[in-house]
């Protein structure tokens, strides 16, 4: 006989874990909007998730979010995949329906409404140019080709992964090696940074700017510091710019409206909240 739980509760398995803000958001909006639920995380290891995922299926969990290492292992072992987790070839979301599991993808989402919330135009842009060919680099295309972007330029700095994503994502998306970013500044709408340079402890991007036309804009995953010294020399040449910590904020959006019923609000209250705990 499956157990459910008397109280509602999701997860984000990862490992390691400890470094995770998605415990205090979810936390932020359970207390604000008054739900009895807990969301917690979990350290799992490789070889457990499979069983965590047994137990969702059991209805011990309402769902949860999946982190690194397990965004592949969910895409394979869940029964359906939403459109976007198709598109980016990963699951961070997982939710249940009809007793079968289902794995989404909310990080393109993420990406997309943090713009609409910071970077009024964004949407109008033709060209793009993006930093980085990782898993992230992956949900922003997914966006940027959504949002009808005719060209999209990836440049890192081993190109083979930027071919990768040429091939899958098809002929809007160029490849090209770390070499050629610089070149490709001018024709660019939006600037996107996809790679971990900037992120405390790590080097900064450097890219040469001074070609950017005027109105270009820019943005960066990465959200440690705030303003990273690649959107600092974006603001100094005369971009609009927007800061990553909104696409960490509404990626978790979706999730929460699935296993907690309520939409929440990714509002300036919330923005302060976790930039607080960040910097505790
Ligand atoms: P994520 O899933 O967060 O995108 P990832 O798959 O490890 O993480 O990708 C990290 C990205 O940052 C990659 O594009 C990586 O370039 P490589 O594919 O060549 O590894 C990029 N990156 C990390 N350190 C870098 C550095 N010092 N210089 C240039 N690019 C770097």
């Amino acid at each position: 006989m499956a157990s459910v739980p008397h109280i509602p509760r999701a997860f984000v398995a990862g490992h390691p874990i400890g470094h995770s803000r998605s415990p205090f958001i979810h936390s932020t909006w359970l207390d604000r909007y008054a739900i009895e639920g807990t969301y917690q995380s979990l350290d799992v290891k490789g070889g457990d998730f499979p069983g965590l995922l047994d137990s969702v299926r059991r209805g011990e969990w309402l769902g949860g979010n999946v982190t690194i290492p397990h965004k592949e292992a969910a895409f394979r072992l869940c029964a359906r995949r939403d459109e976007d987790a198709e598109a980016i070839g990963a699951v961070n979301t997982i939710w249940l329906e009809n007793g079968r599991l289902v794995g989404g993808n909310t990080d393109a989402y993420g990406f997309s409404a943090n713009l609409d919330q910071h970077l009024r135009g964004w949407r109008d842009g033709q060209r793009a140019l993006v930093l980085g060919a990782g898993g992230a680099s992956r949900a922003v295309l997914h966006a940027l080709l959504s949002a009808g972007y005719s060209r999209v330029d990836v440049a890192n700095r081993t190109p083979e992964r930027a071919e990768t994503l040429e091939q899958s994502f098809g002929p809007r998306v160029r490849a090209h090696g770390w070499d050629k970013a610089d070149s490709l500044v001018a024709g660019a709408d939006l600037i996107v940074n996809t790679t971990s340079l900037g992120m405390e402890g790590n080097p900064p991007l450097q890219l040469e700017l001074e070609g950017s036309h005027v109105g270009a804009m820019a943005t960066d995953i990465v959200y440690a510091p705030l303003e990273t010294p690649f959107l600092a020399a974006c603001i100094e040449a005369g971009m609009t710019t927007c800061d990553g910590l909104g696409m960490l904020l509404h990626q978790a959006v979706p999730g929460f409206a699935r296993w907690f019923g309520t939409k929440p609000e990714v509002d300036a209250a919330l923005r302060n909240a976790v930039i607080a705990d960040l910097n505790r």
